[in-house]
């Protein structure tokens, strides 16, 4: 069974002040690294690491491609904090327990959340290695009665009945779109709708079809619940999609359709310098303000 799990305030204050000591330092930004985007964490300088088994209280993944740290440390001048490695419900994991490094993130001092993740393309526009700037969500495991803020609501994070529109800051995204602009790649960069299911399968064509009538343009199995979880603590959110596979709504497709964890890691390491631009850029610019 599948425990809903909430972290007391005092325990989030604990590990961020392990966090905040242990590094000398207090970011302002948090960037989660998707499926194959840990080289994010990799530009950072002066880093600190923290591996998650050395965290108490905190939570270990097991997922390929996820490493598992903590990095704090300056990016463009910014000083960040970076999750390598993410949680996801598929590994058995409560969404609170999923999203804890978010509050753990607000209570360090964070005031923006960079999300990123590798999703399926299943708008036909989008290209295999396009990236999407997440506009807004379908939260399917919500339609399925979970979400990180269940159980007691602590105030001091924020209400019990936080809105959700508008979650995606506006002026990021623009300013991301500017970005795309000057670095050549606007042809390849969408702004669209993600959707998280639960996972670990990838989805059926039926799944899709309803997916897409629904007006997703981008499946994954994470993010949402760390958005979530930022927005009701205020946080201001970023995120992003690397689109590592098309996603086929026809069952007599030809292509080879099936989704697989080695073609996304495959696009997702082809791609991490373009998605390593954009991010620093962007921190550059929220730095300057
Ligand atoms: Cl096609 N589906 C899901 N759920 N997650 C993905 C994906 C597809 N491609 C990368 N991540």
């Amino acid at each position: 069974a599948r425990e809903n799990q909430t972290y007391p305030y005092e325990v989030i204050q604990e590990i961020a002040d392990f966090i905040v000591k242990g590094s000398g330092m207090r970011p302002r930004i948090g960037i989660i690294c998707g499926s194959g985007l840990g080289s994010l964490a990799d530009i950072i300088q002066d880093a600190k690491v923290f591996e998650y088994e050395k965290i108490p209280n905190f939570p270990v993944s097991t997922v390929e491609g996820h490493a598992g740290k903590l990095v704090v440390g300056n990016l463009e001048g910014a000083c960040v904090m970076a999750m390598q490695g993410r949680f996801h419900f598929y590994e058995g994991y409560p969404l609170a327990k999923c999203s804890m490094p978010v509050r753990v993130m607000k209570l360090c001092g964070v005031e923006y959340l960079f999300a990123t993740n590798a999703a399926g393309g299943i708008n036909p526009k989008y290209m295999v290695g396009d990236i999407m700037l997440m506009h807004d969500h379908v939260n399917m495991l919500g339609f399925a009665g979970n979400s990180p803020l269940q159980g007691p609501n602590d105030p001091r994070f924020g209400p019990r009945f936080p809105a959700l529109v508008n979650s995606y800051n506006k002026d990021l995204i623009n300013k991301a779109l500017e970005i795309g602009k000057a670095m050549g790649i606007e042809s390849n960069m969408h702004v669209g709708v993600y959707s998280c299911l639960g996972g670990p399968t990838y989805e059926t064509i039926a799944e899709l079809k309803a997916l897409r009538l629904m007006g997703v343009d981008a499946v994954g199995m994470s993010t949402v619940h760390e958005v979530i979880t930022a927005r009701h603590c205020d946080m201001k959110v970023f995120a992003f999609s690397l689109i590592t596979n098309k996603c086929s709504i026809e069952y007599d497709d030809k292509r080879d359709q099936e989704a697989n964890h080695e073609e996304v890691m495959a696009v997702a390491k082809n791609r991490q310098k373009a998605c390593c631009e954009l991010v620093s850029r962007l921190i550059r610019e929220i730095h300057a303000m």
